[in-house]
C-alpha cells in the first residue's frame, strides 16, 4: 500500500522525526508533503532529505490561507497514485516559553489545526492525526492507580491562576473537532496526548535535559525552578512519540476519534535527573540551586498508557538512561563545533 502523508510543522521535533522514520526504508514509496514556517526550527533538522523525491518541502504557514490552498491544490493532483492519504498536524505553538501567548496560541493550535483538518476532509484522506498533549491533565496529572487515563476527569487551572494552561485548553479544543469529524463519519482519526517529549536534537535552552546538560557544561551546575524541589516528570524520547503515531496511522480500528495517551512509567524527579546528568558528565557532587517559580505547574506527570498498547503494539524502546546518553553526547558535540 503506497501512501502519502501530510505534515505540518515537519521541521519541528515530532515532524521531522517522522520524516525519518517513514523514509528509512529506501524501498518505500510512500511520499511525504511536509510544511513549516521556521516559528521554532529551521531546516537543518530534513537536510538529509530534501534531495529525496520522496519528500517535498515547503516554506508555508499553517495560518496563510493561499500557502494552504496551494498545499491542497497539491494533494488533490497526486491524490490518485496513493491508496491512502494520511494527515498529521505536529504544527503549533508549544514551547514553554511560548505557552503564554494566548492569540498566537489560538491561531495556530486551534483555528490551524481545525482548517488543516477541514481541508484533509475536502481531499478525501482517510485518516488525521491530532497531536494534543498531556498538559490538559494540568493540576491531576498523575494518581497512584498507574497513571491518568484519558478517561479521567480534569481539573483544570485557568485564567485566575496563569495564562500557561490556554495552551492545553486550546489543545483540549481540538480532541473535541477530531472527535465529531470522526463521529459524522468524515474521517478517521485520534487525538495523541504526548507527556515531556525530548529528543537529542531538541533546539530549545530552556527545555528541562538540554537546560541542565547545557548548565552543567557551562557552570558545573544548575539553578532550578523552586518548583523542582518537589516535581517529577517522565520524559519520552522523541523516537518513541513517533513510532506511536505511526502505530496509531496504521492501525485502522484505533482511529475512532479517542484519545490515546503516549508517555513512559520512568518517573524521576527533577533534582534526581540534573544528578544523574552531572554523572553522566563526570562531574562530582554538582551544584544545584533553586530560584523562580512557574505557576499552574504540576508536581507529578503520570500517564496510563494501558489504552495504546492494549489497540496497537506500540512501546517505548528508548529508556532514559540510553535517551541522555544520546543527549549529552550530542550536545556537547554540537558544542564544540
Ligand atoms: N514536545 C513535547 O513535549 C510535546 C508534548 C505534548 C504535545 N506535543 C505536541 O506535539 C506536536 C509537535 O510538537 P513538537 O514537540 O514537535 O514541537 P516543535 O515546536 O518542535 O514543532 C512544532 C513545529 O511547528 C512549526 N510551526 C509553528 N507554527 C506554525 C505555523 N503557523 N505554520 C507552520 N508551522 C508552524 C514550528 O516551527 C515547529 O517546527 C505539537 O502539536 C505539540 O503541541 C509536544
Amino acid at each position: 500500500m503506497c501512501k502519502l502523508y501530510v505534515i505540518s510543522g515537519v521541521t519541528g521535533m515530532t515532524g521531522n522525526e517522522l520524516v525519518q522514520q517513514i523514509l528509512i526504508d529506501k524501498e518505500c514509496k510512500d511520499h511525504i508533503i511536509g510544511f513549516d514556517n521556521f516559528y521554532a526550527s529551521s531546516i537543518e533538522t530534513v537536510k538529509d532529505f530534501l534531495d529525496d523525491r520522496r519528500f517535498d518541502f515547503l516554506e508555508y504557514d499553517l495560518n496563510n490561507k493561499q500557502q494552504m490552498d496551494d498545499v491542497e491544490k497539491r494533494i488533490l493532483a497526486m491524490k490518485s497514485q496513493y491508496d491512502e492519504i494520511i494527515y498529521i498536524n505536529c504544527a503549533a505553538v508549544v514551547h514553554t516559553e511560548h505557552f503564554y501567548h494566548v492569540y498566537e496560541t489560538f491561531e495556530t493550535n486551534v483555528t490551524g489545526m481545525n482548517e488543516f483538518l477541514q481541508q484533509a476532509i475536502r481531499v478525501g484522506a482517510q485518516k488525521f492525526i491530532n497531536c494534543s498533549t498531556s498538559e490538559v491533565y494540568s493540576m491531576e496529572s498523575w494518581n497512584e492507580n498507574g497513571g491518568v487515563r484519558e478517561d479521567s476527569y480534569l481539573l483544570i487551572s485557568h485564567a485566575e491562576h496563569s495564562q500557561r494552561t490556554s495552551y492545553a485548553v486550546g489543545k483540549l479544543l481540538t480532541e473535541f473537532f477530531m472527535k465529531d469529524a470522526v463521529d459524522t463519519g468524515k474521517i478517521k482519526g485520534c487525538s495523541i496526548r504526548f507527556a515531556n517529549v525530548y529528543s537529542k536534537n531538541e533546539r530549545y535552552p530552556k527545555h528541562i535535559i538540554p537546560f541542565i546538560i547545557n548548565s552543567l557544561k557551562d557552570n558545573g551546575k544548575v539553578t532550578l525552578l523552586e518548583n523542582s524541589r518537589k516535581n517529577r516528570r517522565t520524559f519520552l524520547n522523541n523516537y518513541d512519540s513517533c513510532s506511536a503515531v505511526l502505530a496509531l496511522a496504521n492501525t485502522d480500528t484505533a482511529l475512532d476519534g479517542s484519545i490515546y495517551n503516549v508517555a513512559t512509567d520512568e518517573e524521576i524527579t527533577i533534582i534526581a535527573l540534573a544528578e544523574l546528568c552531572a554523572a553522566k558528565m563526570g562531574i562530582k557532587n554538582p551544584v544545584i540551586d533553586f530560584k523562580g517559580f512557574r505557576a499552574s505547574d504540576p508536581e507529578r506527570r503520570l500517564l496510563s498508557t494501558e489504552k495504546i498498547r492494549a489497540r496497537t503494539s506500540w512501546k517505548p524502546v528508548v529508556n532514559l538512561d540510553k535517551g541522555l546518553d544520546e543527549c549529552i553526547e550530542n550536545y556537547l558535540k554540537e558544542a564544540a563545533k
